[in-house]
């Protein structure tokens, strides 16, 4: 079988990118036969970036309610919560000590740190911690924790995922062949889905639409996307168009196709946003009531995650056990 795993950090509501990009391709997948699949809340991850422990807990919440909601099948998916697996931080000190510091230097997220305090003539290092410096350790230990081959991700973390093999085969060739070497798996259709400014849509640019936003909400936030000032009858450039972009990622491709036709013929900004309203509002009406119940309801969601969490632990105890005899951590006698 293929281990599919993948995690969404708990920083936030989760919005239709987070959607498009990870959870609807991934519950796809684990409704494919030949997939074992893996999915976390990274909560861990979620405090490289966040200090506020009510958001954290809250968006723990939220995401989980939001994969349940989706209709995510226990029974056949471990569904966990990364800090109810006390190897993956164990593993993640293991497999710090097989890390080239250099390999860190060259991460995204911290370069852009660095980038960001440059811009503004500040100390380079300034506010940036070792959680931020060292964030693709523990992602490789959560990937390699349980050696799943297939990574489903948006495009941002493909560097992450390639970082956990240079890291997994420096391992190996160190002890022996304990991982299997993952690989990303990204939605090409989907792409980096963009939000109401353009940029892509990302919790730290406050440029969400959150996927379960009430329906009026929604229509507001779907209003506020950004576009030029073409007026009814201009045509428009689908192409350059995040309201056309989003309408893509939810629509067939014979609804992409009239959408085209549309927006050249010059469709009114005002009713492609009404006809993207529609779309997504009801692809997910329905699951959006079980997400509120469910949120109601948080007992039931934490039966979910102690359920999983037992189910990865069954994995990960017996698993961390060889690595730590593989590295010499051992019984004396
Ligand atoms: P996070 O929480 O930033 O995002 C979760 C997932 O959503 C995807 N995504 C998007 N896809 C398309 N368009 C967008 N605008 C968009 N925004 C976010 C992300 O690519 C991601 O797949 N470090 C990870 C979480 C993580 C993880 C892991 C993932 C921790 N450990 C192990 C996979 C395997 C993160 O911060 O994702």
């Amino acid at each position: 079988k293929q281990r599919v795993l993948t995690g969404i950090t708990t920083t936030g509501t989760p919005h239709l990118g987070n959607y498009v990009g990870a959870i609807r391709p991934a519950i796809a997948a684990s409704q494919q036969e030949e997939n074992q699949s893996f999915y976390f809340l990274a909560d861990y991850h979620a405090l490289i970036k966040c200090q506020e422990p009510e958001k954290v807990h809250q968006s723990t919440m939220e995401i989980a309610a939001t994969w349940l909601a989706l209709g995510l099948n226990t029974d056949n998916v471990v569904f966990y919560r990364q800090s109810d697996i006390h190897e993956i931080p164990e593993l993640t000190w293991l497999l710090t000590c097989m890390t080239a510091k250099g390999l860190m230097n060259r991460a995204h997220a911290y370069k852009a740190a660095v980038d960001a305090n440059r811009a503004e003539g500040e100390d380079p290092d300034f506010g940036i911690t070792m959680g931020l410096y060292s964030y693709p350790v523990l992602m490789a230990a959560d990937i390699l924790m349980f050696n799943a081959n297939k990574v489903p991700v948006g495009r941002d973390q493909v560097q992450h995922i390639e970082m956990a093999r240079d890291i997994a085969q420096r391992f190996n060739h160190h002890y022996g062949d304990y991982f299997v070497l993952p690989e990303a798996v990204v939605d090409d259709h989907v792409a980096v889905l963009q939000g109401l400014d353009g940029r892509k849509m990302s919790k730290s640019y406050g440029n969400t639409i959150p996927l379960f936003l009430p329906e009026k909400q929604l229509k507001k936030h779907i209003n506020k996307i950004k576009t030029n000032l073409l007026e009814p009858g201009e045509p428009k450039d689908p192409d350059t168009s995040t309201v056309f972009q989003i309408w893509q990622a939810f629509a067939s491709e014979e609804q992409t196709a009239e959408m085209r036709k549309a927006f050249e013929e010059g469709i009114a900004w005002g009713e492609a946003k009404r006809q993207l309203f529609e779309l997504i509002n009801g692809q997910i009406a329905e699951a959006r009531e079980r997400y509120y119940e469910l949120l109601a309801n948080p007992a039931q969601i934490e039966v979910e995650l102690e359920k999983g969490a037992e189910k990865a632990r069954a994995y990960a105890a017996p698993f961390i056990e060889q690595l730590r005899h593989a590295v010499g951590i051992r019984k004396i006698g």
